[in-house]
């Protein structure tokens, strides 16, 4: 099959994003078999802390995106599981966006794009989990993904940002015509009036929904102590069945 890569994204912090991007990578690996590439796009680096591989000094996104010469095989780095590699952030990123809105030297919003496909043999699923903002590695994230996927979280602040985002999408089809957006997915759901409420509010927006909704249940908190994806941690927990329902909803599109 032909490398595909997914864009995980919300402008607003605290949604989900990184539990997302993990547990939907890791369900490709350990239930479909695919082989997948995360790519952390968050200074904060939380998914590179997730599995271990947070370093201030490794070579990472930064360096894949300011440096022409950098071979993205060099700065792919192995999990503790097979089948799921990463490309890690630290707070270098700060610099890179920086770097590459002074770099008119070279097409600024094509660059990570360029520098996957020489891996599109090497996996199946990309998946980038990006910072709740939009800066030019955020740009560069859209460039590169064939689908958007975007985390909400139901509170009154749960619409904001979404207008955005999907301009964003229509911004960069210049340079990626064939982006789409897959949908929204509610996350950390509880079966309260307001969640219900908000959900289907959301549902008559308009904008692409899926059905499946993700629990909320502290055994995502332990999971990222325990730095062990869901399906590793917490097989049977309302979230790690939702996700896997979430990830078929996904290759059903
Ligand atoms: N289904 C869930 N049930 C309970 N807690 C959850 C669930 N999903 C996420 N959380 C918790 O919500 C918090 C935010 O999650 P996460 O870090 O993935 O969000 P984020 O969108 O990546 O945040 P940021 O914008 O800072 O990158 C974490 O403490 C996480 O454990
Ligand atoms: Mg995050």
């Amino acid at each position: 099959m032909t490398m595909k890569t997914i864009s995980i994204i919300n402008l607003k912090g605290g949604v989900a994003k990184t539990v997302s991007t993990i547990n939907i990578a890791y369900t490709l690996v350990a239930i479909h078999g695919k082989r997948v590439l995360i790519i952390d796009n968050d200074k904060q680096g939380n998914t590179s802390k997730f599995f271990g591989l947070y370093d201030p000094s490794s070579y990472g996104l930064s360096e894949l995106l300011t440096d022409k010469k950098m071979d993205v095989n060099n700065v792919i780095q192995q999990t503790n599981y097979d089948g799921l590699d990463i490309i890690t952030a630290n707070m270098n990123l700060l610099r890179t966006n920086k770097e590459i809105l002074m770099d008119v030297s070279r097409p600024q919003q094509t660059r990570l794009r360029k520098k996957l496909e020489k891996v599109k043999d090497q996996y199946d699923y990309v998946i980038i989990d990006n910072a709740p903002d939009i800066n030019m590695t955020v740009i560069n994230a859209l460039v590169a993904s064939d689908d958007v996927l975007v985390p909400i979280k139901i509170d009154q602040f749960s619409f904001d940002g979404l207008e955005q985002i999907i301009e964003q999408i229509e911004d960069v089809s210049e340079f990626n015509s064939d982006i789409r957006f897959a949908g929204c997915f509610i996350t950390m759901y509880q079966r309260s009036s307001v969640n219900q409420q908000g959900a289907e509010l959301l549902e008559q927006q308009g904008y692409p929904m899926f059905a499946t909704r993700v629990r909320k249940t502290v055994k995502v908190d332990e999971m990222t102590f325990s730095r062990k994806p869901l399906l590793d941690y917490a097989k049977r927990s309302t979230a790690c069945v939702d996700y896997v329902a979430l990830v078929k909803e996904y290759l059903e599109l």
